[in-house]
């Protein structure tokens, strides 16, 4: 019989998680405390913007018409504790207020809820991004709590997938890693994901602190490679170099490898941001701070980033005030393919330029609703040419395609200077020159 999976926070992850455990055939029931959460879903519409993600919602979720009917929704964790042989907790796990340490009240909760539903034998399968040590805790914890006893069992399945790339990365992914302390708990992983495994995907089996730490250390590498080619963009301002060049040789380098190279004004977003600070904070506990120092120059590069784009907007617009000056911004969200505006430098750039003076005029094509709730005093256009009209500088600040798109003729005839800057290394350069613009991008030579 197959396997009957819960998947307990339907957040980004757990909408995701849901959906593709139920495109993989197992019957899935999902959880979520906020019942306008539950009603969405129910109803196959996904309460963010995800390419792919409402398609595959709608292909299972019970009652649609058409629908396998294999993916339900629930708010009673009695009946999540009666249905699932696995409960995935995909809960998050935000940076706590005004600190770096990462905010675990929403997995305990979720654990202590779930917990005394674990009468029979369970797979609790953490899924949520943790200081390492939590799953140690927490399976001490079901040890306690659970009537179950040692048949409510722990395993950690850290999550890679990215924003924008979720479906995908979450049917067909790079790796899966467990930890894992019996092999009860590594046969039902294996069966779980049994089809990416049989379609190529490395499956790696390890212990709890290992499974942890790789999540973490992975974005930990990540935001080095991005801070580290924003500060060699920084060597080339200072001395006339190209880093869109120097990024494309190391990358031939096999292993340093292409990717993760695209200097601009850096990482924002609800991971790689909060994660290594929470790793900061977690190495302080343990008494390694030492080993990862690094980290803390890793995050001070990328937020100067945003400082330095707002300075070379300056420059351009000939120093002094922003007072006066008409400013379009293009891009809104971390990054394309997401509505998603948390930490999202292209905001911040907004933001700041906007309280030093600026008359700033934002555009993006997914982002528009969460940037008015985060920056209601931004001014908003519905367009990019739009914000474009009368600028007197146009910021291109997340690298949609729609972007890349535009004809930069056309903008040129509504802008009150045709001049444009990279924040994300994205446009051609030579086709805004041709048409008329002067174009600069951070770490480029201007002209
Ligand atoms: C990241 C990890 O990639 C993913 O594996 C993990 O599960 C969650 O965190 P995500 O936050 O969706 O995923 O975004 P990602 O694609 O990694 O981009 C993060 C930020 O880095 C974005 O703001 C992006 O614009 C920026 N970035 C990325 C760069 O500035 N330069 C690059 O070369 C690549």
């Amino acid at each position: 019989m197959a396997l009957k999976i819960t998947v307990i926070g339907t957040g980004y992850l757990g909408a995701t998680h849901a959906a593709a455990m139920a495109e993989l055939g197992f019957e899935v029931l999902g959880l979520d405390v906020v019942p306008e959460k539950i009603d969405m879903l129910r109803r196959g519409e996904v309460p963010m913007y995800e390419p792919g993600l409402e398609e595959l919602l709608r292909r299972h979720v019970a009652g649609i018409e058409g629908s396998t009917g294999r993916l339900r929704f629930t708010m009673d964790w009695a009946e999540v504790g009666e249905f699932g042989d696995l409960h995935f907790v995909c809960v998050n796990t935000p940076q706590r207020h005004g600190e770096y340490a990462c905010d675990m009240s929403y997995v305990d909760s979720a654990f202590a809820s779930l917990a005394p539903h674990l009468t029979g034998p369970a797979l609790v399968v953490g899924k949520s991004t943790v200081p390492v040590g939590s799953a140690d805790r927490l399976a001490a914890y079901l040890a306690e709590h659970a009537p179950a006893g040692g048949d409510a069992e722990l395993a950690w399945n850290p999550e890679f997938l990215r924003e924008g790339f979720a479906v995908q990365d979450t049917l067909r992914p790079d790796r899966v890693v467990v930890g894992v302390r019996s092999e009860r708990a590594e046969k039902l992983l294996r069966e779980v994901y049994a089809t990416p495994v049989a379609e190529g995907t490395p499956f790696v089996v390890t212990d709890f602190p290992t499974a942890e730490l790789v999540k973490t250390s992975a974005n930990s590498f990540l935001a080095t490679k991005i801070s580290f080619i924003n500060a060699m963009a920084e060597l080339c301002e200072a001395t006339g170099g190209d880093v869109a060049k120097l990024a494309e040789a190391i990358g031939y380098d096999d292993r340093i490898g292409p990717k993760f190279l695209r200097a601009g004004i850096g990482f924002g977003g609800g991971c790689l941001p909060k994660d290594i600070r929470a790793f900061m904070a977690r190495a302080g506990e343990l008494g390694a701070d030492q080993a990862l120092t690094f980290l803390r120059e890793i995050d001070s590069i990328n937020m100067r980033q945003r400082g330095r784009m707002v300075e070379l907007t300056r420059q351009a617009l000939g120093g002094g005030a922003f007072l006066g000056k008409r400013v379009a911004v293009l891009g809104a969200t971390f990054k394309p393919d997401s509505d998603d505006v948390r930490d999202s430098p292209a905001l911040n750039v907004a933001g700041q330029i906007h309280l030093q003076g600026g008359q700033v005029t934002v555009y993006d094509p997914k982002g528009m609703d969460n940037a008015r709730r985060l920056f209601p005093t931004l001014g908003y256009a519905d367009s990019a040419p739009a914000a474009v009209r009368g600028a007197d500088v146009v910021l291109h600040l997340t690298e949609w395609q729609e972007f890349r798109e535009l004809d930069p003729a056309a903008l040129g005839e509504v802008a009150a200077q045709r001049l444009i800057l990279d924040g994300r290394n994205a446009l051609d350069a030579e086709v805004w020159r041709r048409a008329g613009w002067r174009y600069r991008a951070m770490g480029r030579p201007t002209a």
